[in-house]
């Protein structure tokens, strides 16, 4: 029987909450140590769905892996071959693409097939076969198999058409196996970004000018073992903040790094939010009634496209009309339908949603299809008059570690049934 995730009007959240390691860091950095010679030991690791699939693939490859503790994994590479990750495993998450670049910085081939991931609008994979081939290896897609081989061109430095997360990690992954030095413009430069980079910096692998839109890559033959904890989640815990908002709330957001989440802060603020940032807290609270705001999605530093979801459940009861405009994903307004069964006034043109807001939601049985429109739809239940049902529970585990304990922890009348 599908579980589904029974919400009721809550009232303002309450407390502190602690935030997991960054889900898109984790996946990124798990299938990365197959470039390490020796055991990795990972920390502050979210065992999160998505996160056991990324560590399945890895085992299939050959890879030891065992989880020490709830959130440390130790990973011994070493027997690792160079086969293809399972269907059934890669086709359950976009991130299965990060053993493209993993296996070619490995072994120098690679065959995978293509990944999944939420269905948020195409999202093609032009930009990393793009900078596989910058670095010598040529590639086809064959029976929905990618394979990549080395191939008779010279290496190239790598500009990137646009800015890609995934295109960014993936070519570093595959960079970090080749001696020469290998630059990448207009790379993304997400927290994530400098994660990997740092992790890859450990095991022995120079990567200079992480955070910033040029990289610079030079592998090495020998490549060691390391220990490294993933940064905190910054959409986990913008997510939080959002829900304090929302609910009128006061919430101290623990265990982050404030500045990941000066976007948020910047546009929380301005719909009348209070914001208290510490070393690695933040204090958030809401006001009785928020004012609209306009808000673009942007590559880091700008106002993340993860967060939108979340941020119109809050615009929906705020008062006037905000325009959200979603620059990276198209597809990315699917969960406008679901929050208009419960009484929000949304009208969505093209890339952007005008959010009329409204005096108050309303209970009612909803369906995210995709894991961040999973937490806008909590969120509005939490705010909505009567009982919400959420449905889709998987979409949010693959996303949120223990989203409905910690809310619970913060007052929140919620509960899988
Ligand atoms: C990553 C994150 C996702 C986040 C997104 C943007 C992971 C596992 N996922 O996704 O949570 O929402 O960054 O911050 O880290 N594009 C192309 N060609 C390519 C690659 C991308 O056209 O080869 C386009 C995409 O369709 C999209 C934009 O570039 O419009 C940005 O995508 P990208 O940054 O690659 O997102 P992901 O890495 O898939």
């Amino acid at each position: 029987m599908e579980k589904i995730i029974r919400i009721r009007r809550s009232g303002p959240l309450k407390g502190s909450v602690g935030i997991s390691g960054a889900k898109n860091a984790a996946v990124a950095i798990i299938p990365a140590t197959l470039l390490a010679q020796g055991t990795c030991i990972l920390e502050n690791v979210p065992p999160l769905t998505d996160v056991h699939t990324q560590c399945d693939i890895l085992s299939a490859l050959g890879a030891k892996v065992q989880w020490l503790d709830a959130t440390t994994i130790k990973i011994d590479p070493s027997q690792a071959v160079n086969g293809t990750p399972p269907e059934g495993l890669a086709a359950k998450l976009r991130a299965s693409y990060y053993f493209m670049g993993a296996l070619l910085g490995r072994f120098g081939s690679a065959r995978t097939g293509m990944p999944g991931g939420c269905k948020i609008g195409p999202r093609p994979i032009d930009q990393h076969l793009k900078g596989f081939q910058a670095l010598g290896y040529d590639w086809n897609v064959k029976d929905g198999e990618v394979i990549l081989q080395p191939g008779s061109n010279d290496r190239e430095d790598i500009y990137f058409d646009l800015v890609s997360v995934g295109a960014t990690i993936n070519v570093m992954l595959a960079a970090a196996g080749l001696k020469e030095t290998t630059t990448i413009e207009n790379a993304a430069r997400e927290p994530e970004i400098i994660d990997v980079a740092n992790f890859l910096n450990k095991i022995g692998v120079t990567v200079r000018g992480a955070g910033t839109g040029t990289l610079r890559i030079s592998g090495d033959a020998r490549r060691g073992a390391t220990a490294h904890s993933i940064i905190p989640d910054r959409i986990e815990a913008g997510t939080f903040m959002v829900a304090a908002a929302a609910t009128g709330g006061d919430v101290t957001v623990k265990d982050i790094i404030p500045r990941h989440l000066e976007a948020v802060t910047a546009k929380l603020r301005e719909t009348g939010v209070t914001v208290v940032e510490g070393d690695d807290w933040i204090q958030v609270q809401g006001p009785v009634r928020g004012t609209a705001i306009d808000v673009k999605t942007f590559p880091y530093p700008g106002f993340p496209t993860d967060l939108q979801q979340p941020l119109a459940s809050y615009l929906a009861i705020c008062s006037g009309t905000s325009i959200i405009t979603e620059n990276i994903f198209e597809g990315r307004f699917r969960y406008v339908d679901e929050l208009k069964r419960m009484g929000a006034n949304i009208k969505v043109a093209g890339r952007a949603a005008v959010i009329e807001g409204v005096e108050e939601l309303l209970g009612a049985t909803v369906r995210p299809y995709d894991l961040r429109a999973s937490s806008a739809l909590v969120i509005a239940g939490l705010v909505a008059q009567g009982e919400t049902r959420v449905r889709g529970v998987k979409h949010l585990r693959r996303g949120y570690y223990d989203f409905i304990g910690k809310l619970k922890g913060l007052g929140a009348d919620i509960e899988l049934i």
